[in-house]
């Protein structure tokens, strides 16, 4: 009997506590176990309060046990992920990552039309249509896996004519698009498009040709031109309208992120530009390595799992269930907050039962190793000596991780705060440094204000007054390209 109440006292509070704004970044549930609990704690309100006073030590000393346990609970799911359950688990989230559009049709051919922008007047769509060329030179990956032989034989032949949007759609229909997803009908119509995590967060080896190999999930794909692919929508409007610009505007936005970037805060606070007038838009980030990182995004949004949900419901706008109370802040947030997008309900929810397997898989792909001959192994080593000495890089960027879990003003690393504070942390997370070498197109820092590595430690050494020679930051440099 007691320890029934035990539970319950304990199961009430600690929800409760990880459910608190001030506990948000450590849990993975965003989901409104509050407003049910609640229900349940009405229920037994007559017990609890008989159990009231022999509860509250149990609840102490159990809560702050959980509340440990919460915070650790990405680590202690990804244990368990390598068990032969944990297999089946990586390997449904690998087909999620890799094919579910969440609905998220009906954003991107519903409201944008992409279809049939891709589609072209001539394939009863509008416009030019985009040929293969041209998707893969707005960065789109072809996975040579999905070609069957004969299209492979045709491409080399050159008789599948990638200039023409009709290979495109053949293409769809092999599903071999990486990150973009065709709906057919029986007759082989394209039907509408969605748009699936790989889409930004993988790319290919170019083994077959550039742009055309096999996947490397997680790695970020750094050719992507976002903007430019949403510009081909024939219906910017309502975009526009949500963010209280015209079109022209918003699709010079749309034109000046670049290849690489997007700007997911741009659809909550609607802050296209940073304060010296540049375009604010972040590069996309390796999606790998993250496996014992609390804290996911550039600034520390939340964990891996609350930023997957983020991003499925409220950036591809797929169907979920979403719930974050700090978006409901119109000061800061006015754009999410008129949209509601601090509690979105879709029925059904197509994205909240992925999130485990999502999460499994991503746990799951290691930081890759640059390729043998890519840096200098004797200077690599003496780097690595001043990364954890002279440099004092460890301090933040602690191995094995390369990177403390812990979040850092813009004083202390020296730029500016602009985007920390769009946050609701307010301050930068510490990048993990492995697999960097996959990442190397676009830049480093969340906006790829550092074009090189040299500029990196250049920084580091002004800003920390490290006192560096030349041949100490050549041989940091080439530490970093090892890692
Ligand atoms: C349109 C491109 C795009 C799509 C699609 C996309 N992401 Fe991202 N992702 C980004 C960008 C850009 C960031 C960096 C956000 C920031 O910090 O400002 C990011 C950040 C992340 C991070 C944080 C990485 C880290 O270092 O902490 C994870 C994890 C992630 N995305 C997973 C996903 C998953 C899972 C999906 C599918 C549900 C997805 N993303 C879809 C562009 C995208
Ligand atoms: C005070 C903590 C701190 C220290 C010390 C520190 N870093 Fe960082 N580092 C960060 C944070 C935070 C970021 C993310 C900045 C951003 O994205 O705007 C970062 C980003 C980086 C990046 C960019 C990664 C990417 O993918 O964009 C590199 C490379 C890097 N640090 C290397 C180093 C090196 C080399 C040293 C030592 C000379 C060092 N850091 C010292 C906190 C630190």
């Amino acid at each position: 009997m007691l320890h029934h109440f035990k539970r319950l006292v304990f199961k009430i509070c600690c929800n409760f506590l990880t459910t608190h704004p001030l506990y948000l970044n450590n849990t993975g549930s965003y989901r409104p176990n509050f407003f049910i609990n609640k229900k349940v704690f009405m229920m037994y309100k007559k017990q609890l309060l008989v159990v009231v006073f022999l509860a509250a030590s149990i609840f102490f000393i159990q809560c702050s046990k959980s509340f440990e346990e919460s915070a650790n609970k990405d680590s202690s799911v990804a244990n368990s992920e390598n068990g032969p359950e944990g297999t089946g688990l990586i390997n449904s989230g690998k087909q999620i990552f890799r094919y579910d559009t969440y609905g998220d049709e009906e954003f991107w051919s519903g409201l944008l039309h992409i279809d049939k922008a891709i589609a072209g007047a001539e394939n009863g769509g509008f416009g030019p249509g985009v040929s293969p060329n041209t998707a893969l030179a707005v960065g789109l990956k072809v996975d040579v896996n999905a070609l069957p032989p004969d299209v492979i034989a045709g491409i080399l032949s050159g008789e599948v004519d990638l200039d023409d949007p009709a290979t495109t759609i053949t293409l769809l229909q092999l599903n071999s698009v990486v990150g973009v997803k065709g709906n057919f009908d029986a007759k082989g119509s394209l039907q509408s498009i969605g748009i699936t995590c790989a889409s930004c967060h993988s790319t290919v080896d170019n083994s077959f040709a550039p742009g055309i190999g096999k996947r490397l999930d997680g790695w970020p794909n750094r050719d992507l031109d976002v903007g430019t692919i949403v510009s081909l929508t024939d219906n910017a409007q309502p975009i526009a309208d949500m963010l209280h610009v015209d079109e022209a505007t918003l699709r010079k936005v749309l034109g000046l992120w670049g290849p690489g970037k997007y700007a997911a805060v741009l659809f909550m606070d609607g802050k296209a530009f940073r304060p010296d007038g540049q375009v604010a838009a972040n590069l996309i980030p390796a999606a790998f390595g993250l496996k014992g990182i609390r804290r996911t995004t550039y600034t520390g949004w939340g964990d891996i799992s609350y930023w997957n949900a983020f991003v499925a419901n409220l950036e591809m706008h797929g169907k979920g269930r979403f719930l974050d109370p700090r978006l409901n802040n119109a000061d800061k947030y006015p754009i999410a907050v008129e949209n509601g997008f601090y509690n979105v309900t879709n029925t059904p929810d197509l994205i909240t039962s992925k999130l485990p397997a999502l999460r499994a898989y991503q746990h799951s792909i290691e930081a890759p190793k640059p390729p043998a001959g890519s840096f200098d192994n004797a200077a690599a080593h003496r780097g690595k000596a001043i990364f954890v000495t002279k440099a004092k890089c460890d301090g933040c960027h602690r191995l094995p991780l390369y990177s403390d879990n812990v979040l850092h003003t813009a004083a202390e690393i020296g730029i500016d705060d602009f985007e920390a504070m769009r946050s609701p942390t307010g301050k930068y997370r510490t990048t993990p440094l492995g697999g960097l070498f996959t990442r190397a197109k676009g830049g480093f820092y969340h906006d790829g204000r550092y074009a090189t590595l040299l500029d990196v430690v250049n920084h580091y050494n002004d800003h920390n007054s490290l006192n560096l020679s030349a041949n100490e930051k050549d041989d940091l440099v080439e530490f970093l390209k090892s890692l």
